[in-house]
């Protein structure tokens, strides 16, 4: 039996802030469970829902050398839809309405974290072959690894692997502050470690240190060793690029499947999408105080509201979206300025637009299932889920090709009668614009060619089947049988 550890910051259903949850919390059940077994650790927020603390037992505590104090590790156990998840406990660093908040108590808090999760390994007992860190929250994993962890036999064979979910975010400060942090000596704090233009970088750590790495899809694996998408990391990537694979995400296909979905108020599937599917759009717009219509093209965005996903595009065009006819219905929370952005075209055009600045899982669902097209015009893109869970709900995505966005949506082809979506190439707004309004075109006038690509959207596979695969080749190679 092969013994994987999954180390993240958040992961679904217990804590979730974007696709990286949604990664962590269903990948791990899709592995050939005869072989592998994979587990789960995550911090123990209090802002994880009382029901879920509840169901978790006790499992061990003992206290921690970190920065010159004793500090509490305890742990935690739930073993959820097969999987067992630990949780590591102290109400000092995890307290806190969300998972993040402060930068520099927010880098404090994870180094503590990637400490406490490998002390915590021979406590439970359980050796992983391979550790598998996601972001830059555990990028100090793979450092430890091969410093003060590696004595002994416990660790001295542990392998590990980094997934980049977002190159944005690296965990950066002062070196002298990464430095206290991590509790590291003087020798990786240099540009071909830890350092990078004389900061610290825990990003960089793990990507430096770890046996592999992964990012989320074949397009943005090639985009970061390139300066615009690098986020001045590319030259350690093109220097990585050996151990450096992409590898698709996929989606939860029985928490995302319109024929079962508990959250929305039709079910179907694609055999009666075109009778079925419409009524879901009824419901919404008379539940959002749209025009209620079954022939108005509605499309969806449901997102963390940053520059990352384009909104900024929309911001140009979108008195000219709005005097097409279109609803849009809008639900994601982030920065403010979009946020009121959406808020004042929702006042403006009320009965066309409707901006829901909140998270809610059921509302995305209804998005999901109720509207024609889905828009992800991404400035860049590792992965996107939104995209796939649309395809899935035969929701077409009008992206721009960027990162996964260019390798899971395949552009319309009205010659070939190919493609399940709409894509533009330049971060350009009127050819966003120009491209929203060919899919209005299509939706408008061939309806029957909208409705065959629907069929395609929701034939495509983006479950966790072929991905899983791939990394379990990863873990056989770095476990060397
Ligand atoms: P990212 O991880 O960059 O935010 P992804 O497309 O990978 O983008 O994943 C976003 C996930 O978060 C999807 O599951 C999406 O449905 C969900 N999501 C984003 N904003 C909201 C919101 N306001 N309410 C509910 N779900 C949301
Ligand atoms: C990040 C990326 C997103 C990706 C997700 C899960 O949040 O922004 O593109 O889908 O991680 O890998």
């Amino acid at each position: 039996m092969k013994k994987i550890l999954f180390v993240a910051s958040e992961a679904v259903p217990f804590i979730k802030t974007g696709g990286l949850a949604d990664v962590v919390g269903s990948l791990p059940k899709c592995f050939n469970k005869e072989y592998y077994d994979v587990r789960v650790m995550i911090p123990k927020y209090l802002c994880i829902k009382q029901e879920w603390r509840d169901q978790m037992t006790y499992v061990d505590h003992f206290y921690m050398d970190y920065m010159g104090q004793s500090r509490y590790v305890g742990i935690l156990q739930h073993e959820y839809e097969g999987i067992t998840y630990y949780f590591i406990d102290n109400e000092g660093y995890f307290s806190g309405p969300k998972p993040y908040g402060d930068w520099l108590y927010d880098l404090e808090k994870f180094s503590f974290f990637c400490n406490a999760a490998l002390s915590a390994l021979p406590v439970i007992g359980f050796q992983p072959d391979v550790v598998h860190c996601h972001d830059w929250q555990t990028g100090l994993i793979p450092v430890y690894l091969k410093d003060r962890f590696r004595g002994g036999e416990f660790f001295c064979n542990m392998k590990s692997v980094i997934t980049i979910h977002n190159l944005k975010f690296q965990g950066v400060w002062d070196v002298k502050t990464i430095q206290r942090f991590s509790g590291l000596p003087n020798y990786y704090f240099a540009p071909d470690k830890l350092e990078a233009y004389k900061d610290g970088n825990l990003l960089k750590g793990g990507i430096v240190y770890a046996d592999a790495i992964t990012t989320v899809s074949d397009t943005y694996a090639e985009e970061i060793k390139m300066p615009f998408y690098g986020e001045g990391l590319d030259g350690l990537m093109r220097a990585r690029s050996n151990s450096l694979r992409g590898i698709v995400n996929g989606i939860d296909y029985e928490e995302f499947n319109p024929e079962t979905d508990k959250l929305i108020v039709q079910n179907y599937n694609v055999d009666n999408f075109r009778k079925e599917k419409v009524k879901n759009k009824r419901a919404l717009q008379s539940e959002l105080g749209l025009v209620v219509d079954d022939h108005k093209m509605m499309i969806g965005v449901v997102s963390r509201l940053t520059d990352q996903k384009g909104f900024d595009l929309i911001q140009h065009v979108i008195d000219d979206l709005c005097s097409d006819d279109v609803q849009l219905v809008v639900l994601g929370t982030g920065e403010e300025r979009y946020e009121n952005m959406f808020r004042h075209y929702d006042w403006k055009y009320n009965d066309k637009v409707s901006a829901n600045i909140y998270y809610s899982e059921p509302l995305s669902h209804k998005i999901y299932a109720s509207c024609d097209a889905f828009l992800m015009p991404s400035l860049f893109e590792p992965c996107g889920l939104s995209q796939l869970m649309a395809l899935r709900y035969g929701t077409l995505p009008i992206v721009r090709e960027t990162g996964g966005l260019k390798d899971t949506v395949k552009a319309y082809n009205e010659y070939e009668h190919s493609g399940t979506g709409f894509s533009f190439t330049n971060y350009n707004a009127h050819e966003m614009l120009a491209t929203i309004r060919y899919a209005e075109h299509i939706f408008y006038d061939k309806k029957r060619e909208w409705n065959t690509m629907v069929d395609r959207a929701m034939k495509e596979d983006y479950s966790w089947n072929t991905s899983a695969l791939k990394y379990q080749e990863l873990y056989d190679w770095l476990i060397g049988y």
